[in-house]
């Protein structure tokens, strides 16, 4: 990695900042040793201008709409692979052979089962909890389960922590549903791949056979290959922030489940969805197109916009196309939520405002419209990105854990407090 340098005049020093320059995208400014040199620090909040880490796992180039997992276009591995072999290409950095993807496969299949006496956890719960809640309680419960891989030292600890929390996710994911909806928990089925097991985990009941809808579990398989990550986003920089401590590994999880879990984030797919819903029909498009545009209104499209794409996400126009798809296998030919989708994105997208402020769909525009058909409740669309998004979290967390120079991450600020003054008795106070 080549590195120049540039000149920084603060006050009446001048500071030569090393410049390093990345394999693709933008070079950085390494300010690390500017407090030292000018008692001043940097100020980004929300971090638009913030490179936080080196990594060598996912690129993203927001003007054109470009987005690679080690290198490979999502389009291509969303065409071709299947969301193991993502999984094994982002934790080891290169597509597996036959034989690699084979053990790989075995491997996360054999740790699909969770410690029974998981199940007790759930009956503390409200039927009615959100099952975002459960998944933040019951993932960073794994650390209860399995101390034999804790310890973030040990390389083996954490490969076994790895493969757990892949293989775990979609076992707790479909029992937090099963209890959410009253049914019986299914255990994990070995002989099924992994998107299959997952429907069936979901969707079996004792009373009948259930059959996997091969289009609907490779539709499923794509939509978790297209979250499973995307650089340093809020819930990863969250598990990175949580990791650099020295936590354990679940932990750091819970953590980047718990922030995905906002609206401006991972819940956005939720929002999306009860806002098509909201509207209700085309007609009304352009009263909520207005409220988007009213300052004074909070009222944001959901499913809109994002911090790096400034053009189309790529992955929306990959998860339109799985939509159609889904929609085309159910049968469901005219479904109003799409006619409202397909309507608002076409007036935004010819709207000043979003052309503007270069507003285009993203990923959680249409994939509610494809979960809800799959016979997903809203509640559980931020569950099954979390499900996905757990390999990407756990890729960037060891790449952080390996980093010899890896510290504890620590912010400063900009202090506008209250100077230093005396404690003044409560008799003094007026
Ligand atoms: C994900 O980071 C990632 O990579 C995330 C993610 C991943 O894979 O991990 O891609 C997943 O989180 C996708 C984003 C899902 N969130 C939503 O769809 C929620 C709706 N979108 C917005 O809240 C917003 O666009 C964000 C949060 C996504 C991005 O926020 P930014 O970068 O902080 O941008 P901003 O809020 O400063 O907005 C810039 C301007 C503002 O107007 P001005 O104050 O400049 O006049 O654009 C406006 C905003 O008001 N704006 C919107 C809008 N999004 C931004 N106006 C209306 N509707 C919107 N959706």
């Amino acid at each position: 990695m080549s590195s120049t340098s540039s000149m920084l005049n603060v006050d009446d020093k001048s500071v030569e900042l090393a410049v390093k320059e990345g394999t693709i995208g933008p070079s950085v400014v390494d300010i690390s040793k500017l407090y030292g040199q000018t008692g001043m620090f940097t100020y980004d909040p929300g971090f638009t201008s913030t490179a936080a880490c080196e990594s060598k796992i996912t690129y993203i180039d927001g003007d054109k709409g470009v987005l690679l997992y080690r290198g490979f276009p999502i389009e291509q591995l969303a065409e071709h692979g299947d969301f193991l072999e993502t999984c094994y290409l982002l934790l080891y950095g290169e597509l597996p052979t036959a034989a690699q993807k084979a053990d790989f496969d075995y491997r996360v299949t054999r740790h699909t089962m969770v410690h029974d006496q998981m199940n007790r956890f759930f009956t503390g719960f409200r039927r009615d909890a959100h099952p975002m809640a459960i998944m933040v309680g019951c993932v960073g419960a794994l650390s209860a389960f399995y101390h034999d891989s804790t310890d973030i030292s040990d390389p083996h600890q954490r490969m076994v922590a790895s493969m757990r929390m892949i293989a775990k996710m979609p076992t707790l994911a479909a029992m937090a549903y099963k209890y959410h909806v009253g049914q019986p928990f299914v255990y994990p089925q070995n002989e099924l791949d992994y998107t299959s097991n997952f429907l069936r985990m979901c969707f079996a009941v004792p009373a009948e056979e259930y059959k996997v809808n091969p289009v609907l579990a490779r539709a499923l398989d794509r939509i978790f290959i297209l979250h499973a990550d995307h650089e340093q986003n809020a819930s990863t920089s969250t598990v990175r922030l949580a990791g650099s401590s020295g936590a354990n590994p679940f932990a750091c999880i819970a953590a980047g489940i718990a922030c995905l879990w906002g609206p401006a984030h991972g819940g956005a797919n939720e929002a999306a969805l009860k806002m098509l819903e909201e509207i209700g029909t085309p007609d009304r498009i352009p009263e909520y197109i207005a409220k988007a545009k009213d300052k004074n209104d909070p009222f944001r499209l959901m499913g809109f916009g994002h911090r790096v794409y400034k053009n189309y996400d790529p992955r929306a126009r990959i998860m339109q196309k799985t939509t159609h798809e889904v929609l085309n296998e159910l049968g469901i030919k005219d479904d109003p939520l799409l006619d409202v989708a397909v309507e608002l994105e076409q007036i935004a997208l010819k709207d000043e405002y979003f052309v503007e402020k270069k507003l285009y769909p993203n990923i959680d525009f249409y994939s509610g419209i494809t979960l809800k058909a799959m016979g997903f409740p809203t509640s559980m669309f931020t569950v099954l990105f979390a499900l996905a998004r757990t390999v990407g979290w756990i890729a960037q967390w060891s790449e952080m854990i390996e980093d010899p120079s890896q510290r504890i991450g620590r912010p400063r600020q900009l202090y506008v407090g209250s100077p230093r003054r005396d404690y003044v008795t409560v008799a003094q106070r007026g």
